[in-house]
């Protein structure tokens, strides 16, 4: 789908062993090979001659350096390069230790299946580049929320993740559906991310049919990288973090300060440091002003309002950016550039389109409106998917046209094209001709 090739470099013992993996990955037109490794030796050089973005290290070809010269190649000696690890078995028990070193993304066993070595070096590279480039429109916001609370230097160093907060100030506008149809498209496309929910009780996973826990509880109670593990579930290789579902507790944890251990904003943070790391994270957010939304705003860098068609919410939208932009209550501070707005639920028969709305907007807020980067119609299948736990992404071709607005928004620069084109469908929304900004 990227109109640049990610590249590969490959490595194996031995000639026989690299050309079975070698023509499978050159029949796959979205990487490149930028280098093959049959010796320790010609891996090193590689790496420094032709540097890729994502290098198979076979660690059957470097068991001459032993257990320890393993881990240290990979911990300092990859460049920029990020690593796919395969381990013979007798090496199994150094999947923990590796998994864990900074620029290891994925440790496999072998014997592996080329193919899923394809698929998880198209994914991996496909992230690091989005992570990459992540912080461009926003960047501002990012860095400067984050130097506040962090301090300026790891800021710098962790802004390669963009956090969504997915909000509004009206319920049942379609937050979550929008939340929960952008994370599993992203991660569908290649862009490894994390589903957050803040919405006590939790909202996320009665649309994807899954149990109430393990949720973020698991952190809250033990604020740990292992107690962020376990807080997680999982849909079709999409992470996901739900929210507590006990209204007691969760009252109890928002009174926990934005710097304290184990506060929300907190559980932002340990979900960033995860290990291999998201690209995007998309986070879920209340309908109402609670810690539960604070807190995740402040640590996001990019805010995705969702309003309808209709007067409410064109109220709504500008009391809610007076009160992100700290027009209201400076505990506020998301600058203006890091907003943006959705419409969900058109039909054809609306007159409220996105420029009336921004128009109206305008009116309120001296001359400034969040440019509208999507258009979602209304679909009553939407709803049908969700009663039986389908993602409507996967089946709905004009609402994940919609969704594919805003994964083209933000990605179609690092992914080389639009999402919705190269999945072959040009889609119009409704016949709807739509100006975006
Ligand atoms: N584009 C859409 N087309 C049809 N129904 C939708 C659409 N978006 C959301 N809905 C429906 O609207 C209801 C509220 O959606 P939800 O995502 O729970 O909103 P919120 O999180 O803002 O409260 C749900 O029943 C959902 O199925
Ligand atoms: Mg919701």
């Amino acid at each position: 789908m990227s109109a640049q090739p990610i590249q590969v470099l490959l490595s194996a013992p031995g000639q026989q062993a690299l050309n079975a993996i070698y023509s499978q990955f050159i029949a796959d037109r979205r990487l490149l090979v930028s280098g093959l490794a049959t010796t320790p030796e010609m891996l090193e050089t590689a790496l420094r001659q032709t540097p890729p973005e994502v290098a198979v290290v076979d660690a059957e070809l470097l068991l001459e350096w032993g257990e320890r010269g393993l881990i240290d190649f990979l911990s300092s000696r990859l460049g920029q390069a990020v690593a796919i690890v395969l381990l013979p078995r007798q090496l199994e028990r150094l999947v923990g230790p590796i998994s864990q070193l900074d620029r290891v993304r994925e440790v496999m066993i072998k014997p592996v299946a080329v193919a899923q070595v394809i698929e998880r070096c198209y994914q991996v590279g496909v992230s690091e580049r989005v992570a990459r480039e992540a912080m461009a429109p926003a960047t501002a916001y990012a860095v400067s929320a984050l130097a506040q609370t962090t301090g300026a230097a790891r800021a710098a160093a962790l802004s390669g993740t963009r956090i969504f907060a997915v909000g509004g100030g009206k319920g049942g506008s379609g937050k979550t559906t929008v939340a929960v149809n952008l994370a599993y498209r992203l991660n569908q496309v290649g862009i490894r991310t994390l589903l957050m929910g803040f919405d006590v009780p939790d909202a996320i996973g009665v649309q994807l049919g899954l149990p109430m826990a393990p949720n973020s509880l698991n952190w809250f109670r033990r604020p740990s990288r292992e107690g962020f593990t376990a807080s997680l579930q999982h849909k079709d290789g999409l992470d996901i973090c739900l929210s507590p579902n006990d209204k007691v507790e969760a009252a109890r944890i928002a009174a926990r300060a934005f710097n304290q251990e184990g506060s929300i904003a907190g559980l932002v943070e340990a979900a960033r440091d995860h290990h291999p790391p998201y690209a995007a994270i998309v986070m879920d957010l209340p309908p109402t002003e609670t810690e539960w939304s604070i807190q995740p705003l402040l640590k996001a860098n990019t805010v995705i309002l969702v309003c309808e068609p209709d007067l409410t919410s064109a109220v709504n939208l500008v009391s809610t950016i007076r009160l992100l932009t700290g027009v209201i209550d400076d505990k506020h501070k998301v600058p203006r550039d890091a907003i943006f707005a959705v419409m969900n639920r058109v039909t054809p028969n609306d007159v409220m389109t996105p420029d009336r709305m921004q128009n109206s907007v305008k009116d309120q807020l001296d001359g400034w409106a969040p440019p509208f980067i999507a258009v979602i119609p209304a679909d009553p299948g939407v709803r049908a998917c969700q009663v039986d736990f389908v993602v409507p992404v996967t089946r709905r071709q004009e609402f994940t046209a919609g969704i594919d607005q805003i994964v083209d928004f933000f990605y179609r620069d690092s992914l080389g094209q639009s999402v919705s084109r190269a999945a072959g469908k040009e889609r119009g929304i409704l016949g709807l001709k739509i100006r975006l900004t």
